[in-house]
C-alpha cells in the first residue's frame, strides 16, 4: 500500500530546507524536472563523490571517463536504442491522459483516482503503440533528418565507444573497468514519485571488461560489492533486496541481470541494475563502426571480444533513497521532531556552530571556531533564535553535530557537542572539535 503521506512530508521538507525545488516553478513548473537547492546539491555531490571514491580512486583496475552527452547518431542504432528503446503507450480519448500500457495497474484514472485507467465508464483507451523514449534534437542550423542527434538515454555508450582509447592510454589489461557519472535523458511516459523517475537525471555507471568464461564470477563479485556500498552509505539493510530478472524481463543486451531494490513508501523499486551484457555492446559497435573492438591478450597470445559486467545506478534515485531512509518523526516533550538521520559522511552539513547567546563574547569565539572548521568540511553558523529551535533546524537538515559555545567555553575552553540522533550532549575541548567531527565522517 503506497504511503503517500510520508512522500508528501518529504517533498515539503525538501522544499522548506532547500534540498529540491520544482524546475521553473515561477512558470508553473516543468513536468518531472527538478532542481537541487543548497543542501540538495551537497547531498547529491556526496553520493557521487563516495561512488567515485569506491569505484575509481580505491581501485587500480578502474579508470574514470567523462564522455559528451551528444554522440554520433549511429551509436544509438548500434546500441539498439533507435529500434528498441520504446515503451507501449496508450491514450485516453476522453481525458487525453497518456499511460504506459504495461503499467496500467500502477496508474490512476485522472477522472476517478480510485480506479485504474480504463475502469471508469467514460474511459476510452486506444490500442498500445510504441513510443521511443529518446529526446531528439538537431545539430547545426538546419532542422532536417540528416542532422538529428539524441540526448543520451544512458551514459554506458560513451564508455563502449571509448573503450579502446582508455585501454591504450591507461595501459590497463583485461579485466578492467571504466566508470562515468553524467546526465541522461528519457522522455518517460509516466515519470513521477518526486525525483525517483524523471526525464533528466544523472547516472553513475561502470562497465567492467572481462574475458569470456570469467563473466559469471565477475558478475557475482560485482553484485556483492555493490550491495555492500549501499550498506556503507547507511541504508537500513532490511529495506534492500535483490530482484533477479526473469527471461521475459531481460533487456535485449543482457545475459543475466539483477536489480538492487529499495522499499520506498510507494513500494519496492529498483535503485541499481547489475547486468552481464556479454559481448553484445562491443560486438555491435564493431559491426556498425567497422572498427576492431577485440582485445589482444599478449600473455596468452589470444584475441577476443571482452564480455561486459555493468553496474548502473541513478545518482538522483540514490539521493531520494537516502532521504526516504533517513526521514523520521519523533515525539519530544509534546512536539514533533523531524530528523534526517543521514550517515555523517553523506550529510550536506557536517557541523553547526552555535553561540548560546549573542553576547558576552560567545559569537566571537563561535565565529573563530566556525571559520576554522569550514576549511575542513561544510559547516553552518547560526546565532538566530532559541537554541532548541536552532537544533531542530539542523535536525531537519540532517546535520549530525551541533557545537555550542556557552559560558563555560569562555572560562574553560570547552564546548558541548549535541548529537542529532540521540540528542545527547557531551563536553569536549574547543581545540578538539575539528578532529572529533572528522573522525566520525567516514
Ligand atoms: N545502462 C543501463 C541502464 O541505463 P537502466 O536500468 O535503464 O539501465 C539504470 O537504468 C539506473 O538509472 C536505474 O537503476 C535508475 O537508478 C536510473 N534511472 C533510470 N531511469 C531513470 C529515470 N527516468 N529517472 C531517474 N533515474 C533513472
Amino acid at each position: 500500500m503506497a504511503d503517500t503521506t510520508t512522500m508528501e512530508k518529504l517533498v515539503s521538507l525538501c522544499k522548506r530546507r532547500g534540498f529540491v525545488f520544482q524546475s521553473s516553478e515561477i512558470y508553473g513548473g516543468l513536468g518531472s524536472v527538478w532542481d537541487y537547492g543548497p543542501l540538495g546539491v551537497e547531498l547529491k555531490r556526496n553520493v557521487k563523490d563516495r561512488w567515485w571514491r569506491a569505484m575509481v580512486h580505491a581501485r587500480d583496475d578502474i579508470e574514470g571517463l567523462d564522455a559528451a552527452i551528444l554522440m554520433h547518431p549511429k551509436v544509438w542504432e548500434a546500441s539498439g536504442h533507435v529500434a528498441g528503446f520504446t515503451d507501449p503507450l496508450v491514450d485516453c480519448k476522453t481525458c487525453k491522459a497518456r499511460f504506459r500500457a504495461d503499467k496500467l495497474a500502477e496508474c490512476q484514472c485522472p477522472q476517478k483516482p480510485s480506479k485504474r485507467p480504463g475502469e471508469h465508464s467514460t474511459c476510452e483507451l486506444t490500442e498500445p503503440r510504441m513510443f521511443n523514449l529518446m529526446f531528439k534534437t538537431f545539430m547545426g542550423p538546419v532542422e532536417e533528418s540528416a542532422s538529428v542527434v539524441y540526448l543520451r538515454p544512458e551514459t554506458a555508450q560513451g564508455i563502449y565507444v571509448n573503450y579502446q582509447n582508455v585501454l591504450q592510454s591507461s595501459r590497463q589489461k583485461v579485466p578492467f573497468g571504466i566508470a562515468q557519472i553524467g546526465k541522461a535523458f528519457r522522455n518517460e511516459i509516466t515519470p513521477g514519485n518526486f525525483i525517483f523517475r524523471t526525464r533528466e537525471f544523472e547516472q553513475m555507471e561502470m562497465q567492467f571488461f572481462v574475458k569470456p568464461g570469467t563473466d559469471e564470477e565477475w558478475f557475482e563479485r560485482w553484485r556483492g560489492l555493490r550491495l555492500a556500498w549501499y550498506h556503507e552509505i547507511g541504508l537500513v539493510p532490511e529495506r534492500i533486496r535483490w530482484h533477479q530478472h526473469g527471461p521475459t524481463e531481460l533487456a535485449h543486451y543482457a545475459r543475466a541481470a539483477y536489480d538492487i531494490e529499495y522499499e520506498f513508501p510507494f513500494g519496492w523499486q529498483e535503485i541499481e541494475g547489475i547486468h552481464n551484457r556479454g559481448d553484445f555492446d562491443l560486438g555491435r559497435h564493431q559491426e556498425y563502426s567497422g572498427k576492431k573492438m577485440e582485445y589482444f591478450d599478449q600473455a596468452a597470445n589470444e584475441r577476443y571480444l571482452p564480455y561486459i559486467i555493468e553496474t548502473s545506478a541513478g545518482a538522483d534515485r540514490v539521493t531520494l533513497t537516502l532521504l526516504v531512509d533517513a526521514y523520521r518523526e519523533e515525539q519530544v516533550e509534546g512536539e514533533t521532531r523531524v530528523v534526517l538521520g543521514l550517515h555523517p559522511g553523506i550529510a550536506p552539513i557536517k557541523a553547526a556552530v552555535l553561540p548560546l547567546v549573542k553576547k558576552d563574547g560567545m559569537p566571537e569565539v563561535a565565529l573563530e571556531l566556525y571559520n576554522d572548521l569550514r576549511t575542513h568540511f561544510p559547516c553552518f553558523y547560526d546565532d538566530a533564535g532559541a537554541i532548541g529551535r536552532r537544533y531542530r533546524r539542523m535536525d531537519e537538515a540532517g546535520t549530525p553535530f551541533c557545537v555550542t559555545v556557552d559560558g563555560q567555553t569562555l572560562t574553560e575552553r570547552t564546548v558541548t557537542v549535541r548529537h542529532r540522533d540521540t540528542m545527547i550532549q557531551e563536553r569536549i575541548a574547543l581545540e578538539a572539535v575539528g578532529a572529533y567531527v572528522r573522525e566520525r565522517l567516514t
